[in-house]
Parts: C-alpha cells; sequence; structure tokens
C-alpha cells in the first residue's frame, strides 16, 4: 500500500526521505519518488520500480533540500508507471504525496478541467493538488490552502504537501489512511508508519482522523477537524531501529516464521499470574464487558480472516460461546443482525485494514456495546477505536505473507477464549489445561521448525505445478485455506482449501496425477474420516502429501508422501500445523524465484477500500 514519508529539518533531507522508503517497501508498492523545495524551486524525480531505481536517479543527479516530500505507491487509480508516481505537483509550485482513495475524483477532475487545469496522470491524487494550487489563491497561504481544499474532498487520505513558495512548512493531513509525525531535535518528519523514521527518532505523534498539522523548525502546530488547535501527545517507540533488519536470514519471511517461538513467548509474558489468566490484560474495565457478552462476532481480512475462523471452533466447542467470522469488507455492506450483548472482536496485524476498520465502525452503528481487537500495532487506528485491546506482540511484520502475526493472533483469541470461556461452559480443569498447552507452545514450534530440510526437499515437486489443493477439518480446515493462501500470495500457484468432507461435491474432479492434494492430518477424532478423504484422492491417482502426526502412518492405499509432525494437544495443535505450511509456501517461492517478501500487486497493510 502507499507509503509517505516527509521531512523538514536544518540538513538535507533527501537520504532520511530514501531511507524512509527502503523501510516502507515491506508494505508493497510499484513506483516511487521524491520532491524537495530548494532555492525556491519544486525539484523532483520519480521512478518506476525499486526504491533502488529512484536513489540511484538520486545519486546521479543530487537533489539536496531542507524540506522535501516522498512516496511508494501501489496503484489503485491508473496503471504503474512513472507519470503515475507521486509526488504529483500543480503549477510547478505545490507537491504532494497521497496514501488512500478520493472518491470524488471525476467530479472534482471535471471541475478543474472545465478550469483549464491540466491533467498528467490517471490518479485519484492529482485532483488535491490542483484544489490545493487553486485555494492557494484565495486563502493566503499553504495551511489554509490545504484546510479549504480538503473540504472537498470525500475518501480517504493521508498527505503530505509542500510548496516552492513556503520553504519553511510542511503540511500533513490524515483522514481513514494512517500518518505520524517523526519528532526529533528541532526536525519533524511525517510516515505512514513508524518504522519509517526510526532512524532519526523514537519519538512520535499520532494524528487523529481530520487533523492538519504544520510542521516547522522548531515547531509544530496541530488543528482538528473542526479547525481548532490540539495537542497530540508524544509517544516514544520501544521499536530500536533494526528491529526491521533481515538480520543473516535471505528474506523477512523466513525470518519472520523462525521467531515464532520468541513472538508467542512474547506474547503470553506478563498476562498470567501463577497459572492464571489475567482479565485485566484486556483493559482495566474487560472483566465487566465480559460478564455482559453472550456472543461473539469476528471481523477480519486476509489471514488475520483465517484466525478468526480457527478461533470459531474454539470457541463453540471448547467454550460454547456462540461464535460467528465474517470477512470485514462483506460485513460492512451486509446490513448483518447484531444483539447489543456481542463482543465484536477486530483481528489485525496492523490495525490500519480500511475494510476492517470500516466493520467495527459499522457494528458500533448497529448498536455493538463492546469491542476488542486483537493487534499488532499499538498505536493503530483499531487500537484507539476499540474498548478492549490486546496486542499480539509479534514485533514488526515485514513480509507481505503474515507469519508470526497468524499464530500470535491465534494465541491471543486463546486467551479471549479462556477469558470468556469462564463464564461459559469451560471449565478450570480444561483451562489449566490450555494454559499448560500454550507455554509449551515455544519449544514445540522449535521442533516444528526442523521440518524445514524435508519441506524443502518437498518443495521441489511443487516448480512446475500450476494448482494445489488444501485439505483439512475441522479447526484444522482454516489452517488448509492459510496453507493455500500463503502458497498463492507469494509462489502465485493457484491453491484451493477444502473441508475434506466437501472434495466428493466438486473439487473430486480436479484430481488427476498433476495435481499435489495437501492433507493437514493431525491426530485427533476426525482421522478417520479424512483417511477415507485420503482414499478418495488416492484412487483417483492424485499426489498426496500429508502432514500428520510422527507417531501414526496414513491408512491409505496408493503412494502418499507425509511429513512427520511432532505429536501435539488437541486444542493447539492448528497453531503447530500452520507452520510447516508456511514452509512449504516460502521454498516453493524460493525455487520460482518470486519476490518472496513483497509478492505482486499485493500490499501488507491495505489502507484502502
Ligand atoms: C493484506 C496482507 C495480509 C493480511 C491482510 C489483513 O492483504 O497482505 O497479509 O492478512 O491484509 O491485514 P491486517 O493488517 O488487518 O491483518
Amino acid at each position: 500500500m502507499c507509503g509517505i514519508v516527509g521531512g523538514i529539518a536544518q540538513r538535507n533531507v533527501v537520504p532520511i526521505l530514501l531511507e524512509g522508503l527502503r523501510r516502507l517497501e515491506y508494505r508493497g508498492y510499484d513506483s516511487a519518488g521524491l520532491a524537495v523545495v530548494n532555492g525556491g524551486e519544486l525539484h523532483r524525480k520519480r521512478e518506476l520500480g525499486k526504491v533502488q531505481g529512484l536513489a540511484a536517479l538520486v545519486e546521479a543527479d543530487p537533489m539536496p533540500g531542507l524540506l522535501g516530500i516522498a512516496h511508494t505507491r501501489w496503484a489503485t487509480h491508473g496503471k504503474p508507471s512513472t507519470a503515475n508516481a507521486h509526488p504529483h505537483t500543480s503549477g510547478d509550485k505545490v507537491a504532494v504525496v497521497h496514501n488512500g482513495i478520493i472518491e470524488n475524483y471525476a467530479v472534482l477532475k471535471a471541475e478543474q478541467l472545465a478550469q483549464g487545469y491540466e491533467f498528467t496522470s490517471q490518479t485519484d491524487t492529482e485532483v488535491i493538488v490542483h484544489e490545493v494550487f487553486g485555494a492557494l489563491r484565495t486563502a493566503g497561504n499553504l495551511l489554509a490552502a490545504v484546510r479549504q481544499a480538503v473540504q472537498k474532498l470525500s475518501g480517504a487520505y493521508a498527505l503530505g504537501i509542500i510548496s516552492a513558495d513556503e520553504p519553511d512548512v510542511l503540511v500533513a493531513c490524515r483522514k481513514g489512511s494512517p500518518l505520524v509525525i517523526g519528532v526529533g531535535i528541532g526536525e519533524y518528519f511525517i510516515a505512514s508508519d513508524v518504522a519509517a523514521l526510526l532512524p532519526v527518532t523514537q519519538r512520535f505523534m499520532f494524528l487523529e482522523e481530520g487533523d492538519i498539522a504544520a510542521l516547522r523548525i522548531g515547531s509544530v502546530e496541530i488543528y482538528n477537524a473542526d479547525g481548532q488547535r490540539v495537542e497530540r501527545p508524544i509517544r516514544e517507540s520501544l521499536l530500536s531501529p533494526d528491529a526491521v533488519d533481515k538480520g543473516a536470514y535471505r528474506h523477512y519471511m523466513l525470518k519472520e516464521i523462525y521467531e515464532q517461538p520468541t513472538a508467542i513467548a512474547q506474547t503470553l509474558e506478563g498476562r498470567f499470574i501463577n497459572h492464571r489468566l489475567q482479565e485485566s490484560a484486556f483493559g482495566h474495565n474487560a472483566a465487566q464487558m465480559f460478564d455482559e457478552v453472550k456472543a461473539v462476532q469476528i471481523l477480519a481480512c486476509g489471514t488475520s480472516y483465517h484466525a478468526g475462523l480457527v478461533a470459531r471452533y474454539w470457541f463453540e466447542e471448547l467454550a460454547r460461546i456462540p461464535c460467528q467470522v465474517e470477512v470485514a469488507s462483506e460485513f460492512r455492506y451486509r446490513k448483518p443482525m447484531l444483539a447489543a450483548d456481542t463482543l465484536v472482536v477486530t483481528i489485525s496485524q496492523s490495525g490500519e485494514t480500511a475494510d476492517t476498520l470500516a466493520a467495527l465502525q459499522e457494528a458500533k452503528k448497529l448498536g455493538a456495546k463492546y469491542s476488542l481487537t486483537l493487534c499488532n500495532v499499538p498505536e493503530s487506528s483499531l487500537v484507539r477505536e476499540s474498548d478492549l485491546v490486546l496486542m499480539t506482540r509479534a514485533g514488526p511484520e515485514i513480509g507481505v505473507a503474515s507469519t508470526k502475526a497468524f499464530t500470535t493472533q491465534l494465541v491471543t483469541l486463546m486467551l479471549l477464549v479462556m477469558a470468556l470461556g469462564r463464564r461459559f461452559q469451560l471449565d478450570a480443569a480444561l483451562e489449566a489445561k490450555i494454559t499448560a498447552q500454550l507455554f509449551s507452545l515455544p519449544q514445540k514450534i522449535d521442533k516444528v521448525l526442523r521440518l524445514n530440510d524435508p519441506i524443502r526437499l518437498l518443495s521441489e515437486q511443487f516448480a512446475e505445478k500450476n494448482n494445489a489443493l488444501f485439505l483439512g477439518r475441522g479447526a484444522h480446515y482454516p489452517i488448509a485455506m492459510e496453507g493455500a493462501l500463503k502458497l498463492k500470495e507469494i509462489s502465485y500457484i493457484h491453491a484451493e482449501a477444502y473441508p475434506a468432507g466437501e472434495l466428493k461435491h466438486g473439487p473430486l474432479a480436479l484430481i488427476d496425477a498433476d495435481m499435489p492434494v495437501i492433507t493437514v492430518a493431525p491426530n485427533n477424532s476426525l482421522l478417520e474420516k479424512l483417511q477415507s478423504n485420503m482414499e478418495e484422492v488416492s484412487a483417483r491417482g492424485g499426489q498426496l502429501i500429508v502432514f500428520m502426526d510422527e507417531t501414526l502412518v496414513p491408512a491409505v492405499n496408493g503412494a502418499v508422501q507425509m511429513i512427520k509432525v511432532p505429536q501435539v494437544d488437541n486444542e493447539i495443535s492448528p497453531i503447530l500445523y500452520t507452520i510447516p505450511l508456511q514452509l512449504l509456501a516460502y521454498h516453493v517461492a524460493v525455487l520460482k524465484g518470486t519476490d518472496v517478501d513483497q509478492p505482486r500487486n499485493l500490499a501488507k497493510s491495505v489502507t484502502v477500500e
């Protein structure tokens, strides 16, 4: 998703902007650009492709400046091209970088064309910069012009704006898309997330919806949506600049897969006293709210949605709590029915996913009294808009394909099952058992990670494949879905997941010697049923690959390849079985030579609808 960086300082900001863009690369993008004000003029460079390409242009023809804005673009309106890359300019005076979507851009564009403005891109962003340029005629200064211009915009935006005529101010604003201000010593920066600015500061202000800020050397003024001057607190980030380094790993994704034992240990830390989960971990008034809750509605997108699907089995099987799970983009427009005493649980790595945020707002409008978010980014929009919060503490996740965020989401979901389950049918003995299982997870995952070599070997069989089918049952069906999602996201192999019992209702027609069928087969009460489904595949000559408890042997006629997964307790088994599927997708992608950490067309943080 588009990334913004900007700065005003008494030193050349260009290297800071370029480093910031590199640190935002993980969000996914197709082109990059930057603009500075120097000597009363705007200077701009843009490049299709990687930030490295833009950096090379700047190296070949330096363009220093004390005031500048920069951007990585993820195409929404108009194809990836240099002309569509930001910053966009108007009258060679004003430049803007934008993250979000301007929904009424067609109307504004028609107006502006009639006024004689020329358009050089197909983006929705260009109308913003013309609107600001136009407003400058009457507004008197850039801040006032931006305030006037944004009144006309509908949709979502985070903006950084500079003007050649005002070299002493960087104007920034946000509505619906994230933007932070980095506070240096006398110097100020803006960025789409804190990671971009960690090399220059660890102190941040988080803009609220509708805020407009004017950043100058030594001062920052912020105005809220009503135009009143406001203060936003400075918060210290606990992230170190190298928290987003790849270390010795070839890809962030592999690093993040291997970080899962630590991430899960961090997620559990400090949340138990004498082996008992503390409900205060969810917020100081959590216990009171939980007492009122009669059901759970989970809302999320992508991998986070899969975590919710696993949790539905847990809520209903382990605690007998009614639980619904829905993709946020559907929920927000479906006119759903929601009882006021339903706990609305959003799950999100970034906390900024536009659909999830909108779904939460919709749930509140429908009368839901209680909301909780399971999130990985402190200070994110979902964290700020939810009554209760449980952070997943996975640490920064850079690979677009989510790994450690997913498994820590599952852990926090299980904590929620325990906390609410006490009020339903989850007894103390089962709670104690699950607690012990959760604490055993880091060690168990370490063991599963030793499957890396056999899985790498297995991945060679996928290099020439175009399709794959994933099967699972019960809580392992969403794990199969997550395995299929990982494979398609990063290896571009078409992969689908099915509940194994559904095989005979359609997908069986796809089975032939060319179709790998990956089965998630833990040792549980559904294993026999699953073995019958495997027989169905084997009888039709399908290529069966089974991830199965090491103590068992697949009772299936015909050839089966088995990856032996260490024994695991039933309740936490979905978390463990996720890991080998992550490794499989990773190795297949490496073999296929794709861009593992930034797969084509995808974004890490989807801040537009
Ligand atoms: C994008 C990412 C996925 C992620 C999904 C939801 O599609 O590429 O990895 O699962 O958004 O993101 P969230 O930050 O809300 O978990």
